[in-house]
């Protein structure tokens, strides 16, 4: 069926090529059948290797938000310490304190990285078992440095559990897991897996699941040992989004056909060009510097441009864009350049930027 929906260029969901859309309308098949074992198996060995793991992956029917309180749930006894920068790690350190954990953060302004040296700080009170962060902040652009965290962690609080949220890094930015030592990763798939909203992904290290299993009053829905028990099967505790499952195995092929390094490499330098553009309009990013994402460049309006203007008029051109999350919006906008998003589409989006640029006269 034709739609006339303009192509996202917004960062979640990202846009969804025709073929990647089409395994969705797959026949459905049972979800206690060796089809779906075979699609489960297929889907987690690829996300394996896309994540440098032996951990645990599991497959998820609902959104990463539910991943969020899954990591928490299964983890924390003692105390949980958040690092807020924007509205998804401020929302996540909201949810652990409303489940009534210990929970304290490290505050910093928007757009600003995480400091290891403030982690650092505030781990050796040596009242927090759990740390948890956001890898990207989708709503500031800000990727902070997890090689810097696993570090800290490996050579001086090698028994706090390490809870990240990779919502928009994920399949879009080389995570190598194990090396790292993560033991909670998640994800969603609207972002750099490239496929609709409404499920998700998680890897879950051997000492997180030793943890859950000494934790009581987790509930059912999002207890990893319930999840485990049904992975060693390949399938899922619940009926799962089939339709999603062929989606991810059509794009985990994708991915290996476009090979790994090539893949980060790709977002990478879809990263370097958007910001030259930024520049060379006279505009400054948002994030301070060494902290820009490789999945989305968040802009800066210091040009004082009309964004609701020019959204119009891309909207007329056929092209969904940003105008800034939340507190932020007008003042920032974010180009994503991830997932299905290739450097012709993407040079696509700011040539016509740039006429629209000049048709309003900037
Ligand atoms: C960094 C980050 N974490 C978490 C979420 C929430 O994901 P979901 O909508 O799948 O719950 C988002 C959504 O944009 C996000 O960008």
């Amino acid at each position: 069926m034709e739609n006339n929906f303009p192509k996202l260029f917004i960062p979640g969901p990202t846009h969804v090529s025709k073929d990647i859309l089409e395994e969705l309308c797959t026949d459905q098949i049972g979800h206690r059948t060796p089809e779906i074992s075979d699609l489960i198996g297929f889907i987690v060995n690829g996300i394996k290797e896309i994540l440098y793991t032996k951990n645990k992956i599991y497959l998820v029917s609902h959104a990463a938000t539910g991943l969020w309180e899954m990591g928490t749930k299964n983890s924390v006894k003692k105390g949980i310490l958040h690092c807020v920068n924007g509205a998804f790690s401020s929302k996540w350190a909201l949810s652990s304190s409303m489940c009534g954990f210990n929970t304290d953060i490290i505050d910093y302004e928007w757009g600003n990285g995480i400091k290891v040296d403030d982690v650092d700080q505030y781990l050796s009170s040596g009242n927090y078992d759990v740390f948890a962060m956001v890898h990207n902040e989708t709503s500031t652009g800000v990727m902070s440095n997890l090689e810097e965290i696993s570090e800290l962690l490996k050579s001086k609080y090698p028994d706090v559990l390490w809870l990240v949220d990779a919502v928009s890094s994920m399949a879009g930015v080389k995570i190598d897991v194990d090396k790292l030592g993560i033991d909670f990763l998640l994800s969603s798939t609207q972002k750099a897996w490239g496929l609709p909203a409404g499920f998700s992904i998680c890897s879950v290290s051997e000492r997180f699941l030793d943890t859950s299993k000494t934790i009581e009053n987790k509930g059912y829905f999002l207890d990893v040992e319930v999840y485990d028990k049904y992975i060693n099967k390949l399938q899922t505790p619940t009926t799962p989004s089939i339709p999603h499952m062929f989606g991810l195995k059509k794009v985990i092929e994708i991915i290996k056909k476009e090979g790994l390094n090539n893949r980060w490499n790709r977002h990478i330098e879809m990263a370097k060009y958007t910001r030259d553009w930024a520049f060379n309009n006279g505009q400054e990013l948002f994030p301070e510097e060494n902290y820009e994402s490789y999945t989305l460049t968040c802009i800066k309006n210091i040009k004082g441009w009309d964004i609701n203007s020019i959204n119009e008029i891309l909207l007329k051109k056929g092209f969904r864009m940003d105008r800034g999350y939340g507190a932020l919006r007008g003042k920032v906008f974010r180009i994503p350049h991830m997932g299905n998003i290739y450097m012709e589409d993407l040079k696509e989006y700011l040539n016509v930027f740039d006429e629209v640029l000049c048709q309003l006269k900037y």
